[in-house]
């Protein structure tokens, strides 16, 4: 469970500095780490104070999930823009990031009051473990698991999502099945869930359109994420992004 009254988490260690934007730190040097804080505000206008800032926790020695990537940029501004349909006066039950490593999307998600469940590979406690410190730098509850595509894990079972999140997790063609398998069968057991992913296009619309045939699902929305992304973001963000929203082809809406 995330943020454990025992979680002994130094933030001391890591020193951090702010520019505009979704801004960096220095990167402490024995750690390796840096916080990158995220500004989320109507209009990309901080002076407003409407919004809120989530800060990250990043370590640039490891691997994939431990880093923000431009995906995730992305999902998070789609969530905060459309944060009525996240917010827990709706219907909402629950939110589940799959692959979250960083899990930006899920926290944009859980600051706007949704109930949020993030995952990521159970064979990589580290990324866990920095998902569990970086809900307690911004004093968020959500729960952290490991599920591990295509693994059917006794915690599979413990979710009940009406949205899973998926930021960059369509990146390597062996994991596609897995991820699938894993993303249908949880919208099989929620009935309306929809799966929203962003991902880097790579092969123009042929990848979903191959995804969505094989797995009975379709997309109710297709966009260039960076239609969605204020300029301020876009501009260090590279490459094309598309955003998906998915549901089974039986979905009613
Ligand atoms: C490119 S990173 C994206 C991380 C984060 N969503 C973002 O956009 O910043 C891919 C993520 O998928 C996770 N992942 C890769 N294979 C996985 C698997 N088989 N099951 C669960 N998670 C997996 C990795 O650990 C990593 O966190």
């Amino acid at each position: 469970m995330a943020n454990g009254e025992g979680d002994q988490y130094d933030s001391s260690r890591i020193a951090s500095s702010t520019i505009a934007g979704s801004a960096t730190s220095a990167v402490s040097d024995e750690t390796m780490t840096r916080i990158s804080r995220h500004y989320f505000t109507n209009d990309n206008d901080r002076s407003s104070g409407d919004g809120f800032s989530v800060d990250i926790i990043e370590n640039i020695q490891e691997e994939y999930g431990m880093f923000v990537w431009p995906c995730a940029i992305a999902l998070a501004e789609y969530v905060w823009q459309q944060r009525s349909r996240f917010s827990s006066k709706s219907v909402v039950e629950g939110v589940d990031q799959l692959g979250a490593g960083t899990s930006l999307p899920g926290l944009v998600a859980a600051k706007v009051g949704a109930n949020v469940t993030l995952t990521d590979d159970s064979k990589n406690p580290e990324v866990l473990e920095n998902m569990r410190k970086t809900c307690h730098i911004n004093g968020l509850r959500c729960r952290v698991l490991g599920l591990t595509w295509g693994e059917w894990d006794p915690p599979l079972f413990s979710l009940s999502p009406d949205f899973l999140l998926g930021a960059d997790v369509l990146y390597d063609n062996s994991d596609f099945d897995d991820l699938f398998a894993t993303a249908t069968f949880l919208m099989k057991n929620c009935p309306g869930c929809v799966f929203i992913t962003a991902y880097h296009a790579r092969s123009g619309h042929h990848l979903i359109e191959y995804l969505m045939s094989k797995w009975g699902c379709k997309c109710t929305r297709l966009l260039d994420a960076f239609s969605t992304v204020p300029p301020t973001k876009a501009s260090n963000l590279h490459g094309s992004i598309q955003l998906a929203e998915i549901v089974l082809n039986d979905h009613i809406t």
